[in-house]
């Protein structure tokens, strides 16, 4: 079976405090993009669970969200692991704060839910999703929705307006768990006004989501690293983005765009910087 894992970004991101249980209350408007990985799930005879994907440097065994949402789903379906091979060819790219690997893990959700003949409901393969890692509930619904909690509190929103989204991924990754200790004793510059995003969404207001689109995330950056962000969201806006801002814990900088042709050029400003650019759409 082939199936699509579509990236995230996120519109709004806010932290609202520290748990006790060590992770963070989140508020965060999402969205799917047309950016995907392809997986491909194959049943094999070893009774062998095997990854692969198009980069070597990728883990290819139980590291791999994929491969632990499969074993997710067969502890939860209480049945022995059949042999499976996942193949995922990767265009998402890696440790950018797109959700890649979280989409890989609720696509192979999706998948077995389907090759197993299972049907179980979306909120069900959610909550598998939520052992595997706090945005693979996300992705498992896709679309526009608001994510709080540790990011498994799903609400959906009214779709957002279609438009164009130029993203870029600079060369540097961030990693994670070190942004989200740090973002403890930052002060942070302001903070997203995610009510108003949402109200602008139900209005179906653009470019009213687009003004209101701000990452939390960026007051956590080391300088050199913010700079380069606020740069690629400077050349965003310069090229006419209703709005700018950096996806998860970055350091993806993207823009949305309600002209193609301002979004292609945007594409090629961005090229000159380096990184990995792409101009997508909104699913
Ligand atoms: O849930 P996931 O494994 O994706 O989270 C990775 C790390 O990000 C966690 O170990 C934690 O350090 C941090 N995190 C957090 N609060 C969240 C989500 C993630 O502190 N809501």
């Amino acid at each position: 079976m082939e199936i699509k894992a579509h990236a995230k970004l996120n519109l709004t991101l806010d932290v609202l405090g520290k748990r006790p249980d060590g992770y963070h209350d989140l508020r965060m408007v999402m969205q799917s993009i047309e950016l995907a990985d392809t997986l491909t799930l194959t049943r094999n005879d070893t009774g062998e669970l095997r990854v692969g994907t198009n980069l070597h440097f990728l883990p290819n065994n139980e590291r791999n969200l994929a491969a632990q949402a499969a074993l997710r789903w067969w502890e939860r379906e209480n049945t022995v692991p059949c042999g499976l091979d996942i193949n995922i060819e990767k265009h998402i790219p890696v440790c950018a704060g797109m959700g890649g690997g979280s989409s890989d893990a609720a696509a192979v959700l999706r998948a077995l839910n389907q090759m197993e003949d299972r049907h179980l409901d979306l909120d069900i393969l959610a909550e598998i999703g939520a052992l595997v890692g706090s945005d693979v509930p996300y992705c498992v619904m896709g679309g526009t929705a608001l994510a709080e909690g540790r990011g498994e509190v799903l609400t959906p929103l009214p779709p957002l307006p279609k438009c164009w989204v130029v993203l870029c991924k600079p060369e540097f990754s961030i990693s994670t768990p070190a942004l989200f200790a740090k973002i403890d004793s930052v002060r942070l510059r302001c903070r997203p006004d995610a009510k108003g995003a949402v109200a602008a969404l139900e209005a179906g207001d653009l470019a009213g989501v687009a003004r209101r689109m701000y990452n939390v995330f960026e007051d956590a950056l080391p300088d050199r690293q913010r700079n380069r962000v606020a740069d690629l969201k400077n050349t965003l806006i310069q090229c006419g983005a209703l709005g700018a801002s950096m996806s998860g814990t970055g350091p993806t900088a993207f823009g949305l765009f309600d002209s193609e042709d301002r979004a292609m050029e945007a594409r090629e400003k961005l090229e000159d910087f380096g990184g990995e650019v792409f101009l997508t759409r909104t699913v």
